[in-house]
Formats: structure tokens, sequence, C-alpha cells
């Protein structure tokens, strides 16, 4: 250990506390006390002082992330077992357990109990030592689960240290539910859909998904949240029962359930229950249920649990989005890329207040594996209370009348082939004239997200197609106010306002733009990381795929796609030829992703001595990281780095009191700063 001054030992404690609070302030309270900007800074100094001083305390900020990729997970077994929990679908279900927790306790007075939503993501206990975070587990089989702390302690909302105005515990196992939020979920998915990966389901997968992460720098990329609602043993500390729990979770800066009631018998219980289901579709997490639990400690001790669910809580399930309807028919539509995704076109079925007449069937390979025909009962589900879904084919209610949809072998829409590339799910019409492809790019092309015209959906776009109006992109911008006019859905004042969208459209972001002309797997966010990256639309023509590789998040089919779009001599030939319709390209966006992500910036280097690789090759990706590598020690050196048999720069170093590092240090330093979240 090196000698301290007692002056820097303070500061980096300090730091620590600061961060840390600030950290609650954003990711529990959602009530930030200090910008962006000044966090980071903050960061940056406890991170330097730590790696220069070699002193890091076991709740510093800086350990959240930068651990090592796992092979496997340990197991871990619980002190306690984690239980699950009886369902109710009714309220004379919850009535019925009422009547059987007063019975067993021979009650005749009112129960008091307290009512919380029910998180629908991942369970886990949280193990703490003299108030320091010491083993994350998941909930397992509830008696074993796996060891995920490193992943665990990425998730900002979750104290390393018991920080309390209260009582801080010798030891205490705390339970909740790791979960995702919708909006999150959503942005993760439509990522993972650019980048060509499977979807999650839904957001308790996501969350599961990223929490049992052997490499937690995946866990540290999404946001994930924890809702703490029970504990397990609790040794230096006792609570009167939960909602003396929950009040010393709020107290101790953990994130508790939202809305939490405390309430006296059973049809006040309901109530609640009632409320939580009100504000149910306004919450920003999914919600299956409410929890309702028995308060007092000392009562559930005595009522005690069954084989795996305790007797004095009880889970009652919302109803889900779902209904029962027939497949009257399957047929095709064609998208912009070609590709034929099977629908369902359903007798009408109101669910959850919406009438829903058809659902994507995805591809074939999903009507296979549910083995979905044409005349089947189907379960169809609402899920995130918008997209229909089907679930499941009711075997029970077939005829022998149903029938098969194969694969088609010709475009529905225009007859075409059809192509189906080996380890691919998706079936294309080959045809580059499909005017359902056709109409479905110019749709895009004018879409919000793209040149955002105005006035140019779907039913317009059709319009236009069909008299031969547009058949190409170009086209838009060639359209004048006569040809509106001859048209039947146009009036003077309708036309003239859609000729001023068409214009104004003229300029546009790079971004809008590159997502506009649909080059295949690029959707919003590939087109604005393309954007970040490459000043210029011109500087996309003939790109390399290696060049687009090389971003973070880009993917080999994203950089494929991109590369083969802009070495195709037509789509450049009608890149030139809307630039001479009068289009502008201007790009706020470049740069943004180096400005704020780099993670060397402001930091010179100096290098001493053999290090593992050539020098020549470790200045060059200092540099490539933001950093400055100099040759010479001076006072604006920030860290030398120093490998075997260091030259006499070392012992400038020392006498300038520059800190020194290793090579591994550089990487892992790199590493932690990319992987900061905050960052992203
Ligand atoms: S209490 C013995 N409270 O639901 C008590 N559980 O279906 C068990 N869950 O395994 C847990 N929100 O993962 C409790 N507010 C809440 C909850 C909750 C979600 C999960 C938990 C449990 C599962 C049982």
């Amino acid at each position: 250990m090196k000698d301290i001054p007692s002056s820097i030992k303070k500061e980096i404690e300090k730091l620590t506390d600061d961060i840390n609070y600030h950290n609650y302030r954003y990711y529990v309270l959602d009530a930030p006390l200090i910008a962006d900007e000044e966090y980071d800074r903050l960061f940056r100094r406890l991170s330097d002082l730590e790696g220069k001083y070699e002193y890091v305390l076991p709740d510093s900020p800086t350990r959240r992330v930068g651990a090592a990729p796992l092979d496997k997970f340990e197991k871990i077994k619980h002190s306690e077992a984690m239980l699950s929990l009886d369902n109710a679908f009714s309220y004379e279900e919850v009535r019925e357990f009422d009547k059987r927790i007063r019975r067993l306790l021979d009650n005749e007075r009112e129960i008091e109990y307290t009512v919380e939503p029910k998180y629908d993501g991942l369970a886990i206990e949280l193990t703490y030592r003299d108030g320091i975070l010491y083993k994350a587990s998941t909930r397992g089989d509830g008696y074993e689960g796996e060891d995920v702390t490193q992943n665990i302690k990425t998730i900002n909302a979750i104290p390393l240290r018991i920080e309390s105005s209260d009582r801080v515990p010798d030891e205490i196992d705390i339970r909740g539910e790791i979960y995702m939020n919708l909006d999150e979920f959503d942005k993760l998915n439509r990522l993972r859909e650019d980048k060509g990966e499977p979807l999650f389901a839904n957001p308790r997968n996501a969350a599961a998904g990223s929490v049992r992460q052997l490499d937690p720098s995946i866990t540290a990329s999404r946001r994930l949240f924890l809702a703490a609602y029970g504990v397990g043993v609790a040794r230096g500390i006792t609570f009167k029962g939960q909602w003396d729990f929950i009040n010393w979770l709020k107290k101790s800066r953990f994130p508790a359930p939202l809305a939490v009631s405390r309430v006296n018998g059973i049809e006040k219980v309901i109530e609640e229950i009632k409320k939580i289901e009100e504000v149910r579709k306004d919450l920003p997490f999914e919600t299956d249920g409410a929890v309702i639990k028995v308060d007092e400690f000392s009562l559930q001790q005595r009522l005690g649990t069954k084989t795996r669910e305790p007797r004095w809580a009880m889970a009652f399930k919302f109803k889900a989005h779902q209904g029962t309807t027939r497949i009257k028919d399957i047929r095709g539509s064609v998208g912009r890329t070609g590709v034929i995704t099977p629908f369902a076109v359903f007798e009408p079925v109101r669910i959850g207040g919406v009438t829903v007449s058809r659902s994507t069937l995805h591809n074939w390979d999903e009507i296979k594996r549910k083995e979905i025909k044409i005349g089947d009962t189907v379960v169809v589900e609402r899920a995130g209370d918008v997209i229909p879904h089907v679930i499941m084919v009711i075997k029970e209610k077939r005829t022998g009348h149903e029938k098969d949809f194969p694969i088609p072998d010709k475009c529905p829409v225009c007859g075409s082939d059809v192509s189906r590339e080996e380890g691919e799910v998706a079936v294309r019409c080959v045809s580059l004239y499909c005017p359902a492809q056709v109409q479905e790019k110019i749709g895009h092309f004018a879409s919000r997200g793209g040149m955002d015209i105005e006035g140019l959906g779907e039913k317009n776009v059709e319009l236009l197609y069909s008299r031969g109006l547009i058949n190409n992109f170009e086209d838009v911008y060639r359209l004048k106010i006569e040809d509106l006019l001859k048209l039947p859905r146009f009036a003077e004042k309708s036309a003239q306002n859609l000729i001023d969208a068409i214009e104004k459209s003229k300029k546009t972001t790079l971004a809008k733009f590159l997502f506009a002309i649909g080059i295949i797997h690029v959707g919003e966010y590939a087109a604005k990381l393309l954007a970040k990256n490459f000043e210029r639309l011109d500087d996309l023509y003939h790109v390399k795929r290696e060049q687009i590789g090389w971003i973070k998040q880009m993917g080999e089919k994203i950089s494929s796609s991109v590369s083969s779009f802009f070495s195709d001599e037509k789509n450049l030939g009608t890149l030139k030829t809307l630039k001479s319709l009068g289009l502008t390209v201007t790009n706020p966006d470049y740069g943004a992703a180096f400005k704020k992500h780099l993670p060397l910036e402001g930091l010179t280097f100096v290098i001493t001595g053999t290090i593992p690789k050539s020098r020549k090759e470790v200045e060059t990706f200092i540099e490539s990281e933001g950093g400055h590598a100099s040759s010479s020690v001076s006072r604006s050196t920030d860290y030398l780095i120093v490998g075997n048999d260091p030259g006499t720069k070392l012992e400038k170093a020392r006498s300038l009191g520059i800190a020194t590092i290793s090579y591994t240090d550089l990487l892992k330093m790199i590493d932690s700063r990319t992987r900061h979240p905050r960052l992203f």
C-alpha cells in the first residue's frame, strides 16, 4: 500500500460519498441535484485519485463497472428460502384469503394489510454485511440461485453501502425485483431490430436476460431498476412489519415499490388493488397484479408457509388483455424490403376495449412453431397493450376443416418469384418493381422519422403511385401542383399544402435522410450512429464494411448492408438526382459521438520501457481513444505508462509526482470509462 496523504484520503472518501448520494438522487429519487457534466467531473476525479494512490473504498462507484466476464455463475444458497406467491384472480378469492387468515389467527379484529404493485421482472436477493453489498443472487429454484454480484453492482439504483439515517444492520438479506421500464424495453428492442438480433418478448425476459449475462458490461449497458419488497435473514435489526421495513428501506436509500399502502380490513385492500389497476397503464413499468401482505411480521410468523408459498401473502392478478377468436384467413403482406409477412384475419373481437381484426404472424417459422392453421380458434393477446399477437391455438376446437397456409412460391402482390435464403426465416419477393415494395419504400421515405412530408401518408402514396405520378423517391420532388389538382382527393388548398410540405422536406439532416432511403437493417438508431461518425453523405459513397464495423454497436449485418448500398451505382445515381432536385443535407449529429464518449479525452500519456504492443501501435490507440501521446515527460503529462526496463522517464515522472500505470491499467481505464453507463 502506498503512503497516502490524509488530505487525499479524505478527498477520496468525500468523493465516494458524494457520488453515491448523487447516484441516489438521480436513479432512485429521479431528482438530480447536479448536471451530468458535474457528475462526470467528480467521477473522473475520483477514478484518477484511486488510480494514482491505489486507494479504493469498497463502496466506490467506480467499482460498479469494469469487472471481467465470468466463465460461469457460481451457485449461492439462500439463507432462507425465497418463496413464490399464491394467485387470486377475483375479489372473491381475495376475500377467501382474508377469511382463511382470520380463521387461522382466531381473529375477530380486522387484519392490517399492505398492498403493493407486483413487479414483473426477476427476483433477486442482496446480502449486505456490515452495510456493504456483499453478494447478489437470483432466486433460482427458491433455495439456491446464481451469483450475479458483478452484474447487480452495475445497477445504479442499488446501493453499494447501506447509508441510513436509521439503523444499519450487521447483516441483512434484501429481496426485490429487477425490472426494466417499458420505454427502455422498446428502445432496446429497436436497437436489436436494427442490428438484426432476436427481440425480447417482454420486459421481464429483457430484465432477466440482462442480469443473467456472464459479461457485466452487457448488464451495465441496459438500464435496469430495482424495487425492494422483502427481507430475509436480518441480524442486528428488527422490523415490526412490512410497513416498518418499507420505511426503513426508504430511509436507507433503497428504491421501494411505488405506492405501497397499509390498510385495515380486506374491503380497503380491494379498493387499493382497484387504484393500482386504474393507474396501471400509466406506470412506466409492466405490472401484472398487486401483492397483498399481512403487515405484522409476528402474525406472518404465526401463519407460516406452505411448501412454496407463504400463507400471509397473495398476488392478485390483473386480467391479461386477451381474447379468443377464429382465424378467417391468412394472407401475406409485402414490406419495403420485399419481405413477405404472413398475417391473420380474425373474426373481429374486442380485447381490453379495442376491436382487433388482424395480427401479424411474423414469419413461417412462427406459424409452424405455434401450429397455426386457417380456421383455427386462437387466443389473442394485446402485448404492451397495443399490438395484438396470437398466443396459442385451442386445438380442442378443431373440426378437421382447418387448412395450412404454405410458404408462397409467388409474391402475393405482383406474382414474381420469391426467395428464401439459407438460415434466414424471411421470404422475399425478388422483384425490384413490386408495387407493394415501391409504395412501402416511398411511404417510409416520406414518414415522420424520414423526410417528414406531412400529407404523404399511405393513402396518398397509393393514389399517386396508381396514377403513375410517383414511381421512386425522385418523383416526389418532381410533383407539380397541376398534377395534384387532377386527382379526386385534392383541392387547391390541400394540393398547395402538400407541395409546401415537399418543398420544406428538401432541407434535412443526414440522420433522417439515411433512415429515409431505407437501407436494409438501418433504423433510426443506426442512421443516427452513422451520422455521428460520417460528416457528409459523400463520405459514405463506396464505404467499406470495415469502416462501419469499427463504430461501436454496429454489427456485421448493418455494416455489409450499408456498404453494399453505397457501392451500387444505381443507388448513388438516385442520391445525385435528389441533390440536383434541390435536396440539401446538413449534419448536426456529426462529432457528437466523440465529444461525449471518448474515454481518454484531455489526458496526456507517455510510454517508457517495453510494453506488450509496439509503441507506435499503442500511441495510435491512445489517440484513437481521444488521448494525447507524447514522447517526453513534463508537467502536462497525466500518466506515465511503465513497461519492463523503464528508462529515465520514470525518475522524471516520480520527481514531478506524475501517476504511473501499467499497460493493463491503461486498458482497464479505457474499459471502465467506456462502460460507465452514464456516458451512453
Ligand atoms: S413478495 C413470499 N412483493 O412475484 C413473498 N413479490 O409470483 C414473495 N414480485 O417471486 C415475494 N413484485 O419475484 C413480492 N411487491 C412484490 C412483488 C413480488 C413482484 C414477484 C417475486 C415473486 C413473484 C411471485
